[in-house]
């Protein structure tokens, strides 16, 4: 059963099996997919299941304090909203619709580098605090460009993505034919004629472009365009230098293990992101919840820790944060939203994340995200 309405939808699910109705199958697949067997895709969200929260009694808290500070950014939830490519591509709103949704809950929206909405644009629409996501281009003028160009608009922190040297091997891709902006063969065809709102959205409105980069592409392979544009012999080196070419606050994307952790915080990265890409890249790579007491225990108390995947209930949230974490991040809650609804739809599942969170923390006897610690928390067995 597929929720035809916005307000069918309760749950983050619910979301996705709206955007599998109404996009196109290599759009919902672009979205939805992970690399190989999907085995980390599956388990970022299942290794949630590992822990259970120890909830607290009579603790007097009707309306819990979710605000807090992340690279000197207040946000009124603990969570913000992780960078993804393209959003045109999965309704003609675009950025437009995250964008909204982080403001209208007080939290910051990443621009990703292949965002199909400009810097420019993207940051004239809200007030709302954004920070922009760059990978690392072969062409370093185009990197500083984008870098002076995010300042002067406005975003005040810098996201490096480091987990993506190349594509990771996402089978679901090819076997569409899925190119960015689509090619329209006859399979696509075919498909297009079950996505009847989805096509309409397409072919009547603008196209589907790289906005941020002066050319329009060829319509090729996310494998063919990251090998032909991105830097994947990219090294700390680099990253020392992008930092200096950056001079602000910076976070780090896609990180794993301890070691890389605390030399990111020593290279002068002032946030690290748990993250493998939502299951993207390296099948097989660890949950990023799991890694979290870990890294915390590595970089000490001060530096600032985000658990970016699987997060699709207000208890993930609560675990990350009980286990270590300052705040979460997400891209599929929103990217089903938008892709079943527009911004409508992005805005309603982060709101409803918003309230989630809210209501599991009064469940929880917990009154402020400083209060949540490791006695709220167990491992399952
Ligand atoms: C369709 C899609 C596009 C993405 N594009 C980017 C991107 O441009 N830059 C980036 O750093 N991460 C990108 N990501 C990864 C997300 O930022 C995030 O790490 C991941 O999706 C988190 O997992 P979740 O979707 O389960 O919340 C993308 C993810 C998806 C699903």
């Amino acid at each position: 059963m597929f929720p035809g309405r916005l307000t069918d939808c309760l749950n983050v699910e619910d979301y996705r099996r709206a955007a599998k109705r109404r996009a196109h199958k290599m759009v919902f697949d672009y979205i939805d997919g992970g690399s190989d067997d999907e085995v980390t895709r599956f388990e970022n969200h299942t290794a949630f299941d590992d822990y259970r929260l120890a909830h607290r009694v009579l603790s007097g808290v009707d309306k819990p304090n979710m605000s807090s500070t992340i690279m000197g950014q207040k946000i009124d939830v603990p969570f913000i909203l992780s960078p993804a490519a393209g959003n045109r591509l999965f309704h003609t709103d675009g950025e437009i619709g995250p964008a909204k949704a982080a403001d209208s809950v007080g939290t910051v929206y990443c621009l990703s580098t292949l965002s199909s909405r400009s810097i420019e644009e993207i940051a004239a629409l809200t007030k709302g605090p954004k920070w922009f996501q760059l990978y690392v281009w072969n062409d370093r003028v185009l990197v500083k460009e984008m870098l002076d160009r995010a300042k002067a608009a406005g975003y005040t922190a810098l996201i490096l993505t480091v987990d993506f040297p190349i594509t990771g091997n996402r089978e679901r891709d090819p076997k569409n034919g899925f190119t960015i902006p689509p090619k329209l063969g006859l399979k696509q065809v075919w498909h297009a004629m079950n996505a009847p709102l989805w096509s309409l959205d397409y072919v009547t409105k603008p196209s589907v472009k790289y906005a941020n980069l002066a050319e329009d592409t060829s319509a090729v392979s996310l494998n063919e365009f990251v090998a032909q544009q991105l830097s994947a012999d990219f090294s700390w080196d680099d990253a020392e230098w992008l930092l200096g070419e950056w001079s602000g606050p910076a976070l780090i994307k896609g990180i794993a293990r301890p070691d890389d952790a605390k030399r990111a915080i020593n290279t002068g990265f002032q946030a690290i992101s748990l993250s493998n890409h939502g299951g993207r890249q390296l099948d097989s790579s660890l949950a990023p919840i799991h890694c979290v007491q870990d890294v915390r225990q590595a970089i000490g108390s001060d530096a600032e820790l985000i658990v970016d995947g699987g997060i699709r209930r207000g208890t993930d949230v609560l675990k990350a944060l009980a286990l270590g974490a300052d705040a979460v991040s997400f891209a599929r809650p929103y990217l089903y939203g938008l892709a079943a609804f527009g911004a409508k739809g992005a805005i309603q599942a982060v709101q409803q994340l918003q309230d989630a969170v809210a209501r599991d923390m009064i469940l929880a006897g917990v009154g402020s995200l400083k209060a949540l610690n490791e006695s709220y928390i167990r491992r399952k067995n």
